[in-house]
């Protein structure tokens, strides 16, 4: 069906064509100047030493996972509530993820409940930085020191949210990003992996490329990818960077907006925020509450979509899909947060195109269902 309205919509009106042009018309369309650039500047946002491009946010997660040793019979510890990449990249690398319940005030890993996780075959703990907003990463830094795991942040859908000032992606010993159509800052489809430590991510750098050696061409001492960026897509990421602060302005003005006009709605709940934490204006979402709101999140839903109004329930949560629910079984896995969240949550439209008019129309028809 087309929408009136979408979830997503890019905004490419920089100078996102320029820099396409100039990487075309340079023949410098696979690798080529903007990706360093990008690079750079990303990094510099994340306040990390380094940062990585790579050809989306999944095999940014794989990347790191690969370099941070992760393996066959290992453990990894993620919520449950997340995009199912998140899981995927760990069992790319033989491993299990053992999924965990999320906290009621931040949607992220509960950090009171990782310890009951943690076994003698567990490696790490992959936080998801959840629809923009932060993970308590101070008590999972220290569970992980405590235990000698490593961290490694999913920021896919959080860039440039801070966690008590600073910024995620530089909080742990990597942060991965994604740069697909819906996110905050797009080039179609990207990646990009920031970190601190020089040999992780001269490790990285390899793997991403073949896992060719810097220092001697054609010889492959790893088995590698091709998980590269294109100069086109870290061009259109360039353009998008410069316009920032109004991408984050306009997203965050949609977002209050949207609670003006549905507050106090009987049976909505709006996405609670941590008092350390500034999220990144990603997706504006609501908790569907039916015996108090007189009908179901899937309802709703519906009627959006007959005024041509997208919208997208929140994920089904990952231990209950087919390929990871056997292992969640066999755990006797209870996730109530996690459960309850993904059963009654919706995403609305959030763009920095959406025009006030167009957030009144989504609130109207919300409203309307209840008449
Ligand atoms: C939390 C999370 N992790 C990972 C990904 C994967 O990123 P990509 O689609 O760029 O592969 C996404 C979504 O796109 C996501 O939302």
């Amino acid at each position: 069906m087309k929408f009136d309205i979408p979830l997503a919509r890019p905004d490419l009106s920089g100078n996102e064509e320029s820099y396409a042009l100039e990487a075309l018309r340079s023949g410098w369309i696979g690798h080529g100047d903007f990706i360093a650039r990008f690079e750079r500047e990303y990094a510099e946002m994340c306040g990390t030493r380094a940062a990585i491009a790579c050809a989306n946010g999944t095999v940014a997660l794989h990347l790191a996972l690969v370099a941070l040793k992760v393996g066959l019979g290992d453990e990894v510890i993620v919520p449950s509530f997340t995009y199912v990449a998140s899981a995927n990249a760990i069992r790319y690398c033989g491993a299990e993820p053992v999924f965990v319940d999320v906290d009621e005030a931040t949607w992220c890993l509960d950090p009171t409940r990782i310890e009951a996780a943690i076994t003698s075959r567990t490696k790490g703990i992959l936080v998801v930085h959840l629809f923009g907003h932060p993970a308590d990463m101070d008590p999972i830094n220290h569970l992980a020191s405590l235990y000698g795991l490593w961290v490694v942040e999913d920021a896919a859908e959080a860039a440039l949210a801070t966690y008590k000032g600073r910024p995620v992606g530089g909080l742990s010993t990597v942060g991965s990003f994604s740069f697909h159509v819906n996110k905050v800052f797009t080039s179609g489809e990207g990646g990009a992996l920031t970190l601190n430590d020089p040999k992780v991510e001269g490790y990285i750098r390899m793997i991403c490329s073949h896992g060719m050696d810097p220092r001697r061409r054609f010889f492959f001492p790893v088995v590698g990818y091709n998980y590269r960026l294109t100069n086109i897509a870290a061009g259109l990421l360039c353009a998008q960077l410069e316009r920032r602060n109004v991408f984050l302005d306009r997203r965050r003005a949609i977002i209050s907006l949207y609670e003006q006009l549905l507050r106090g709605v009987p049976g909505l709940e709006f996405r609670p925020v941590a008092p350390w934490a500034v999220t990144s204006p990603w997706m504006f979402s609501l908790i569907v509450d039916q015996a108090q709101f007189g009908c179901t999140r899937d309802r709703l839903m519906a009627h959006l979509a007959t005024h041509r109004i997208d919208s997208r329930p929140f994920f089904i949560p990952v231990h209950t899909l087919p390929v990871y629910r056997d292992g969640a079984r066999m755990r006797n896995l209870q996730l109530p947060v996690t459960e309850r969240l993904c059963a009654h949550g919706v995403n609305l439209p959030t763009f920095t195109t959406m025009t006030d008019a167009e957030v009144e129309r989504v609130a109207e028809c919300i409203h309307g269902i209840r008449k």
